[in-house]
């Protein structure tokens, strides 16, 4: 049994008291309605990482990050690396973000040494994948998705494997409200279920968390996370308000 995983990306969004307001709404909810067997994963701009840290300290929210360094340390101006992150108690970090591929042109060799860099510090890498619309209109969706797993993780030993986190996020449902349909989703991760178990066997392929991510709302997520090979959600706009985003944990908690 997969414990499913619901975690928030805030992106570039949200003024330092802003997210603090926003953490505690979301706390004060998951005090007083207890969900279980669930990660609720908060992953907020990395200047509000040590104040939000501090204000979840003892509950049951964890922290990611949205990047890092594919370098421990040195002279790397702008960059935030691994060991830093976890150093102020970032648990997760999202690795190949459609918009770091889209907008920082992160592919390939760089995002497999990104998964290396946050493994090596005992972190958890939340590593995306996903296709545009116009290679799932040329039907190349699969190749792709495959082609991105296995260019980043295949070097990966299982135990490795077994720490990460895989998301599904079709770039034309990315802040689109253009949602994959359930089937889409779930077509989609069993495929990513099967490629992982070519490699490593079903004991592992098993165990690996696949998030689904693309325009989840309250209205849509119990459906995604119906679906057998769907073990939660990488949610951005949704994670924004803590009343929706306390929806969607509850859908997944079920
Ligand atoms: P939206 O939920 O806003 O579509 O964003 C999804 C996403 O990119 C999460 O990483």
């Amino acid at each position: 049994m997969r414990t499913k995983v619901v975690a928030g990306n805030w992106k570039m969004n949200k003024t330092l008291p802003e997210a603090l307001q926003l953490t505690a709404e979301l706390l004060t909810r998951l005090e007083n309605h207890q969900v279980k067997n669930i990660e609720v994963v908060i992953i907020p701009p990395f200047p509000y990482l040590i104040p939000v840290s501090e204000k979840i300290q003892s509950s049951v929210l964890r922290l990611g990050a949205q990047n890092c360094s594919e370098h421990p340390w040195g002279a790397y101006t702008g960059e935030v690396s691994a060991p830093m992150l976890k150093s102020v108690g970032v648990q997760y970090v999202i690795i190949g973000h459609s918009e770091r591929r889209q907008y920082f042109g992160e592919e390939g060799t760089k995002l497999a040494q990104k998964v290396d860099a946050v493994l090596a510090n005992q972190l958890h890498p939340i590593f995306c994948c996903g296709e545009p619309l116009i290679v799932r209109g040329d039907g190349r969706h699969f190749d792709l998705v495959k082609l991105q797993i296995e260019e980043a993780l295949f070097h990966l030993p299982a135990e490795a494997l077994l720490k990460t986190i895989i998301a599904y996020e079709p770039v034309w449902a990315i802040g689109t409200g253009k949602t994959a349909t359930p089937e889409q989703a779930q077509e989609m991760h069993a495929f990513i279920r099967e490629q992982l178990t070519l490699k490593y066997g079903a004991a592992v392929a098993q165990q690996v968390r696949i998030l689904y991510g693309g325009s989840v709302n309250a209205g849509n997520a119990k459906a995604l996370f119906a679906c057998a090979d769907v073990d939660g959600g990488l949610v951005g706009g949704a994670s924004l308000k803590a009343g929706e985003f306390f929806e969607i944990i509850q859908a997944a908690a079920q």
